[in-house]
């Protein structure tokens, strides 16, 4: 399957909360809300990495990347996620590509590191690790991971944009 990456467009939009609903729909440890914070975030101007990886003419799925903050100051840090594949698409390939692809941006736009949330067996392969010491309150530290790109990782607490407690 030949899948391409690009920016999300406006024509993209749609697509892009029906995918996100849809591909946390039975997960378990989804909040079901995804859909929402993707479009609270781009009204709040916080989308700062909005990829859609392309099949053909159809988006298959879909990573945001947006600001967040450290408790200690350290700037140029970013969460990734939410990120979607369509329930029937995964396990492809897709979801792969759209982290590397994401983390480079992040590298080109001289970002000093992402963190994310979610199944350390799935964030491990593109470098991601625990680094006690930074952490997202209220969250075990295994699911919780960073990744520098230079620098060294920083401590405290981290936030996300408000987006993240949008529910409709
Ligand atoms: C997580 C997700 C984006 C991965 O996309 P994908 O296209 O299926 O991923 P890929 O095909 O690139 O990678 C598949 C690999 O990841 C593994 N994998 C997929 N989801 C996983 C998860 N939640 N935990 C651990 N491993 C996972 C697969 O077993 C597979 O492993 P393998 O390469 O050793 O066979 C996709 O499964 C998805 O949309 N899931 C629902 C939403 C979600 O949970 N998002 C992440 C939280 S923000």
């Amino acid at each position: 399957m030949n899948i391409s990456i690009h920016n999300e467009t406006a024509a993209d939009i749609d697509t892009i909360t029906q995918l996100t609903e849809a591909a946390f729909q039975h997960e378990q440890h989804s909040s079901h809300t995804e859909q929402f914070i993707v479009t609270a975030l781009r009204r709040a101007d916080q989308l700062t990495v909005s990829l859609v990886a392309v099949a053909g003419e159809e988006v298959v799925g879909h990573v945001a990347v947006s600001p967040v903050s450290i408790s200690s100051g350290a700037p140029g840090w970013y969460g990734l996620g939410p990120i979607s594949v369509w329930p029937d698409r995964q396990g492809q390939g897709i979801g792969s590509a759209l982290m590397s692809a994401a983390l480079e941006r992040l590298r080109q736009l001289g970002a000093a590191g992402c963190v994310v949330l979610g199944d350390p067996g799935y964030y491990d392969r593109f470098g991601f690790e625990v680094y006690p010491g930074l952490e997202l309150p209220g969250i075990p530290a295994q699911y919780f991971q960073a990744i520098s790109f230079g620098g060294a990782v920083p401590t405290g607490e981290v936030k996300y944009h408000a987006a993240f407690d949008a529910t409709e």
